[in-house]
């Protein structure tokens, strides 16, 4: 469904990405694991067409989509949850939604709102509260329906767990995965490697820009070793 081959990124002579390969399969939850600079913000910016590969491509349905612009991307389906949440805290939480829509012209908003709501009833209750007020958990589960919003065929989550209660973790995990079931194809950047681990069914661990390991959560459990050295974890 997706595919990055030879991809490198840079940001003006910085040489960021290096050489990235990736397969995303329809359906599938796949996870980027990485420490602090791997280059896994680098990697979604990349496939959004927010800072391109200077070389390499970036595929979608067969069609080579790496010189698109982001907001034709978007259209593609693709969608990110960016690291931090990025909605707007001064507005109401319909008003983010809302947003987000007038940029989406072929989704009905009622519609599309409503959807919004019956999958998190909580994001409902609050519709008319400013964002400012809500935990750090509503304001991702609030990115992530934004992210929902129309058509999405593949949704990025850039570090959703960061900064979240280890109950908050457990509640998005149990969405990741309801999301899964209605075949959107989810691309998980997490340090989180027990998140990752317990929701994806394939991963790749990114190391300076370069792909070190990539495997089954099976395999990935099999070999430690590499999880320690690239990523800290104890074993
Ligand atoms: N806007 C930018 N300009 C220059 N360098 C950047 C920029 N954003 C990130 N970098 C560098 O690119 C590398 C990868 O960063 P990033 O993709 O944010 O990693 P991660 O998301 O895995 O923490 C880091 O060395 C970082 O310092
Ligand atoms: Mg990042």
């Amino acid at each position: 469904m997706m595919s990055v081959e030879d991809v490198h990124t840079y940001y003006g002579p910085s040489h960021v990405l290096h050489g990235i390969d990736l397969l995303l399969e329809k359906g599938d939850v796949i996870s980027v694991m990485g420490r602090n600079g791997a280059g896994k913000t680098t990697l979604m910016r990349t496939i959004m067409g927010l800072t391109p590969a200077r070389q390499g491509t970036v595929g979608f349905d067969g069609r080579d989509i790496t010189r698109l612009k982001p907001h034709d991307i978007f259209r593609l389906g693709i969608r990110l949850v960016p690291q931090g949440r990025n909605v707007f805290p001064k507005l109401t939480v319909e008003e983010n939604l809302r947003l987000a829509l007038v940029a989406q012209k072929s989704a009905d908003p009622r519609s599309e709102l409503e959807k919004a709501y019956d999958r998190f009833p909580i994001l409902g209750q609050r519709r008319q509260q400013k964002v400012k007020g809500l935990s750090g958990g509503e304001r991702q589960m609030l990115a992530i329906a934004r992210g929902l919003l129309g058509k999405t065929r593949i949704l990025l989550m850039d570090e959703p767990s960061e900064g979240l209660a280890p109950l908050i973790i457990r509640e998005l995990h149990d969405t990741i995965l309801e999301i899964k079931t209605e075949d959107i194809t989810i691309f998980l950047a997490e340090q989180n490697v027990k998140m990752a681990l317990s929701v994806c069914d394939r991963h790749y661990i990114l190391e300076k820009g370069e792909i070190r390991f990539t495997g089954t959560t099976e395999e990935m459990s099999a070999n430690k070793d590499i999880m320690i050295q690239t990523l800290g974890v104890s074993a």
